[in-house]
């Protein structure tokens, strides 16, 4: 069943090169619908005052896009408002629990285990941490087919490990990792859990307290929403021990001239003026997911992820990773034997085929799969198969417009 979505997505009825734009890149960022675009127009056009400081009726309006947006996303993960932090991308939100949690809690001694599977934004912020405090980073590795090693999982988890940072879906191979029962391993041993939602709070139905996440993060352009607006969840009791991550208006209690008493959450670790429209934009994203269902947006990526790779596969020169296991979601990564990836990529364009070429963030990664670099192909529910068989079409005029047919 089509229900054609693209009607509320102009964008995507864009030429691209001459062609009709099959828009594969959902995985970077995904299109905005025009219930979003309305949304932040409509809070320029009618609400927009500095939120929190004013008592006039335009504050106080702003304050009130602000505020139900923050309680529609608790409501979204299934967590409390008060838990629901706004930044301006998942990177921020784990900068955040790194700098906050992580450097004031952590000792020389202590472990930080991550999986080989993220992103930088889940891999850099403990790096620096590590560096800072003296604990060691540690990496999952994954089994032959892509997922995480259990038996890795039982020999890295210890007593020792205090934080462990994990994706719920990886950004390259689009594996689903069970963090429910990673969450439950790391709990009994004392460790703290920070889940990376980038990739699946856009594509899976999140809740924060059935995966019994410390913290869950995510971003909101990657979801429908505009550039510029994040969210991070903590539990309540752990952020309020936190101390505050950025200084400044907004975020304080009362400020003497040598000290500072800080707000309560969530404005705590709200410092300066914040992105009202951005809000409004997410709090319209969430009505347009909902309105789609969570089961049927995994029902259109599956169905399209199946078909892409069952078509990549009768290829011969077309090399797929991670695309064995069933947890999967619509990311394929691949590459076309004897082309680079920005070649592929570039080839493709021409056809209006977008997707993604490089290292997806990932360099770690890339090297523990013995690649530099691969191209992405990453789908939304308003893809179509139509948009699969163009991505197919395309890579079979690759190697011919490389002279290696
Ligand atoms: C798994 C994952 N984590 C974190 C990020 C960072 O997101 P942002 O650049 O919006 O902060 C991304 C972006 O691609 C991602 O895929």
């Amino acid at each position: 069943m089509d229900k054609n979505f693209l009607k509320d997505f102009p964008i995507l009825r864009n030429t691209m090169n001459n062609r009709p734009l099959a828009y594969l890149d959902n995985s970077a960022t995904t299109q905005k619908p025009e219930s979003v675009v309305r949304s932040i127009c409509g809070y320029y056009g009618g609400c927009n005052a500095n939120p929190h400081r004013g008592v006039y009726e335009l504050s106080v309006r702003a304050t009130k896009v602000y505020e139900d947006a923050r309680k529609k996303v608790a409501k979204f993960l299934n967590a409390n408002p008060r838990e629901i932090i706004f930044t301006k991308n998942a990177t921020e939100s784990l900068n955040l629990v790194a700098y906050s949690f992580g450097l004031n809690n952590l000792h020389v001694g202590d472990e930080i285990l991550i999986t080989i599977a993220e992103h930088h934004s889940n891999l850099v912020p403990w790096q620096r941490v590590a560096r800072a405090t003296g604990a060691t980073l540690n990496y999952i590795y994954l089994s032959a087919d892509g997922n995480l090693s259990v038996k890795e999982i039982e020999k890295k988890l210890t007593r020792r490990t205090k934080i462990l940072a994990v994706t719920q879906i990886s950004n390259v191979l689009g594996l689903v990792n069970d963090v429910k029962t990673l969450a439950a391993s790391a709990h009994e041993v004392g460790a703290v859990v920070v889940v990376d939602g980038a990739q699946s709070v856009p594509h899976i139905a999140v809740d924060v307290q059935d995966l019994d996440a410390d913290f869950l993060v995510f971003s909101g352009h990657k979801m429908l929403a505009p550039m510029g607006i994040g969210v991070l969840f903590g539990k309540k009791k752990i952020l309020e021990e936190m101390p505050p991550f950025l200084f400044g208006g907004d975020m304080i209690e009362y400020v003497e001239e040598q000290t500072t008493t800080f707000a309560e959450l969530p404005q705590k670790f709200e410092a300066g003026t914040q992105n009202v429209g951005g809000a409004a934009g997410l709090s319209a994203a969430i009505d347009y997911l909902r309105g789609v269902g969570f089961a049927e947006i995994e029902r259109i990526e599956k169905d399209l992820a199946t078909f892409a790779v069952a078509e990549l596969k009768k290829i011969p020169y077309v090399e797929l990773y991670g695309c064995e296991a069933e947890n999967k979601i619509g990311i394929i990564a691949f590459n076309v034997r004897g082309v680079h990836p920005h070649d592929v990529a570039t080839i493709l364009d021409a056809e209006g085929v977008a997707i993604r070429a490089g290292h997806h963030c990932a360099q770690p990664l890339m090297k523990f799969l013995g690649q530099n670099a691969t191209c992405r192909a990453s789908f939304y529910f308003y893809n179509t198969r139509r948009d699969v068989e163009r991505l197919i079409e395309s890579i079979q005029k690759v190697r011919g417009v490389m002279h290696l047919a």
